[in-house]
């Protein structure tokens, strides 16, 4: 047997990654990645080593959903966003929700908070819901736990590190409650539709559908053209586009920086 169904099934079953969801290249590279790593030469004997060494299932599935992030990813973005589009909806609607779809281990909806939290000190009384999602179950537990190396924290200044972190003993820094009590986060599928965040101001979701196949990336964007309310913000990764079938759905705020307004359809 070296069947890729197989190995497929298998990862369904045990970790619960829906491999049908990807492209079948897509998946083949993480594997062979992990055969590499792993001394193992086909699925066969991949599989064996599965069996054989279960922390290797995490491993694998650390492959799968790739779960790369940073505080102020892509830090242009971010000042648009706490220049322009968080004021003008604050503006209109007196309070912001916002979904942050693939949030990985929090850095993003973190980001995304500390906007909410200096605009809340300077104004008073914004009320601001950030809903964080990711279908990779450990890495939101990472998320909620909110602790960080001091490393990944390069790009926040030492007066936002005083102002929203803790230093743990280990030297480690954890997110204060003041920025954890505006997020809700939830495992959920972008594949499998809308989750519990609807009615929201802004979508952000960025560096995660590069692996979806072009109608899965078109149904996304009509459950984010769903979820939005009307005017509402969708942010995308720098290297994602939206699809022909779904052009109408949206019109471009910033080309360059990948913000996209809703139409009313
Ligand atoms: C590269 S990270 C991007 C994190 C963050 N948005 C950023 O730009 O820094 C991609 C995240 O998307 C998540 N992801 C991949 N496929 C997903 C799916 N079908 N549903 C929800 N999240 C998914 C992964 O688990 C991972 O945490």
């Amino acid at each position: 047997m070296d069947d890729i169904k197989q190995i497929k099934n298998l990862i369904e079953k045990t970790i619960g990654v829906r491999c049908s969801n990807y492209k079948e290249e897509y998946i083949k590279r993480r594997l062979l990645s992990r055969m590499r790593s792993t001394g193992t030469g086909n699925y066969d004997e991949y599989t064996r080593y599965l069996n054989n060494n279960p922390d290797e299932w995490e491993l694998l599935r650390n492959a799968l959903t790739i779960n790369v992030t940073e505080f102020f990813r892509d830090a242009e973005v971010f000042e648009v966003i706490r220049k322009e589009i968080i004021p003008k909806i604050i503006s209109d609607h007196g309070r912001i929700r916002i979904w942050c779809a693939g949030c990985s281990s929090g850095e993003e909806p973190y980001s995304l908070a500390m906007i909410l939290s200096e605009l809340t000190t300077r104004k008073g009384g914004v009320i601001g819901t950030i809903y964080a999602t990711d279908i990779d179950e450990k890495i939101l537990q990472k998320a909620k736990d909110g602790i960080y190396d001091p490393k990944s924290m390069d790009k926040l200044g030492s007066t936002a590190i005083r102002r929203h972190f803790t230093e743990l003993p280990d030297g480690r820094f954890q997110v204060k409650q003041h920025l954890k009590d505006m997020i809700h986060f939830r495992k959920h599928d972008l594949m499998s539709g809308l989750p519990g965040a609807r009615y929201v101001d802004m979508v952000t979701c960025r560096n995660v559908t590069i692996y979806f196949t072009e109608q899965q990336k078109n149904d996304l964007a009509r459950t984010f053209h769903t979820a939005l309310n009307s005017g509402g913000f969708y942010v995308m990764g720098k290297t994602e586009y939206l699809g022909r079938e779904v052009e109408g759905l949206f019109s471009q705020y910033n080309t360059l920086q990948k913000i996209l307004i809703k139409n009313d359809v």
